[in-house]
């Protein structure tokens, strides 16, 4: 019997176990014996239409071991959103391109935009009595995908940001002089403060440890009791530790500070810790370092948390089952059966259901005066940084894979955008 295709693709930002759920989901593939050819599209969607894809055959068990614990997308990724105003000239080409390489199945990792898309992929084959089944595979660092207890990503960056939080504080503290000292460290998230909150698990409940404050988009930025917070800190500890999400708003509901737009409108966030260390300098006078984690906090593969990376691999594999067995429109999410000792499982969410939403830090997770989060919220995170697999080393470095994807040979004209 003719055995049909499956490709996976992934988009958006990366993160430091994507590639776990890649390796998860070609070896399920093959183990299923149902699969013909695994293949990846090379920069996710935008790879589909320009038929970029890679036959994954030349990974081998050992290259898969070595993909999973890699950092970084090793199929490339992007920033594009299916459009819904080009008269469906995507969705066709998308469908060409399926037909093209007989597959029958799409694996589509990412995040609230890319559930959208499966949601809407889905859509369209029963629209056309296709058979392709469609299923999302989640994961972010930002942590906000509806439906899921927490997101693939996230774990890793978390334990990362906690981590660094933890010892950037100990080496201000000990830098305290005459003039007080402030160290404010700028994470990401965009409108969500997962990430900004995570950095509470290095107090380890203590209040005087840092950080002293944590500031969330979920929490408009009030400058005056900001201001006053960290001088009451520095007048107790001679240094304040703060940590500053990227996407923190004004009262009005302006972001404090955006680096780009660009012609879609997609904005890059950042700088906004830095426009927050100067504002405690030109009115405090504190002397200030600030520090921006950007692309080292969703790719510090050298210290991942285990247990992120076991969820990786879960909704990787599962997606597959969910895929065999004719569960398009779906994404495996993570459920949350017990806080201590941490249970999971994964549980089938309608993507439809969920896409473009996007999961705010709960009420009871932000303190009522909005510069800290509070205890609930360390209890919820905790377990999602925990569990080490230290990266086998070479030459004093992780010893990470590096690739050379042989492209499948195009069967269709190049794709006009
Ligand atoms: O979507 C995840 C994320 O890491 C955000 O937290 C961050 O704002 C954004 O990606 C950065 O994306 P890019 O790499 O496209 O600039």
């Amino acid at each position: 019997m003719r055995q049909q295709n499956l490709l996976y693709a992934h988009s958006g930002g990366v993160t430091a176990v994507i590639n776990a759920s890649a390796a998860a989901v070609v070896a399920a593939a093959r183990a299923s014996g149902r699969v013909g050819k695994v293949f990846a599209a090379w920069r996710g969607i935008v790879g589909v239409l320009e038929e970029a894809l890679i036959d994954t055959a030349g990974l081998d068990e050992a290259a898969l071991v070595r993909l999973a614990r890699t950092p970084g997308g090793a199929f490339g990724s992007c920033r594009f959103d299916l459009p819904h105003d080009d008269g469906g000239a995507a969705m066709d080409r998308l469908f060409a391109v399926f037909d093209a390489h007989d597959i029958g199945w799409l694996l589509y990792n990412g995040g609230n935009g890319s559930m959208d898309a499966v949601a809407r992929i889905q859509a369209e084959a029963a629209r056309r009595g296709h058979a392709l089944v469609c299923v999302g595979v989640p994961k972010t660092v930002d942590n906000d995908i509806v439906g899921t207890d927490c997101c693939p990503g996230f774990g890793s960056a978390a334990r990362y940001l906690a981590t660094s939080m933890l010892e950037a504080g100990l080496d201000t503290a000990s830098m305290v002089g005459s003039k007080g000292s402030v160290f404010v460290m700028e994470v990401m998230g965009r409108n969500t403060g997962w990430l900004a909150a995570a950095t509470a698990l290095a107090a380890q409940g203590d209040p005087d440890r840092a950080p002293h404050i944590v500031l969330v988009p979920e929490a408009r930025f009030d400058e005056a009791a900001f201001l006053a917070r960290v001088r009451e800190i520095v007048e107790r500890l001679g240094y304040c530790a703060v940590t500053v999400a990227e996407g923190i708003r004004r009262p009005d509901g302006s972001l404090l500070m955006e680096k780009s737009r660009d012609a879609r409108g997609y904005v890059q966030l950042g700088g906004a810790g830095l426009a927050v260390a100067r504002r405690i300098n030109e009115r405090l006078g504190y002397k200030f370092h600030w520090a921006i984690p950007d692309y080292l906090q969703r790719s510090a593969g050298h210290w991942l948390s285990a247990t992120d990376r076991a969820q990786a691999e879960a909704v990787g594999r599962v997606a597959v089952e969910y895929a065999l067995a004719g569960q398009g429109g779906t994404m495996p999410a993570i459920r949350r059966l017990q806080d201590a000792p941490y249970r999971w499982d994964v549980v089938a969410v309608d993507t439809a259901a969920v896409a473009n939403l996007e999961r705010s830090l709960p009420d009871g997770f932000v303190r009522a005066d909005g510069l800290h989060v509070t205890t609930a919220a360390c209890d919820y995170m905790r377990p999602l940084i925990e569990g080490e697999i230290p990266p086998p080393v070479a030459g004093g470095l992780p010893d990470y894979g590096r690739w050379d994807w042989a492209p499948v040979a195009r069967r269709l004209a190049a794709w006009q955008a």
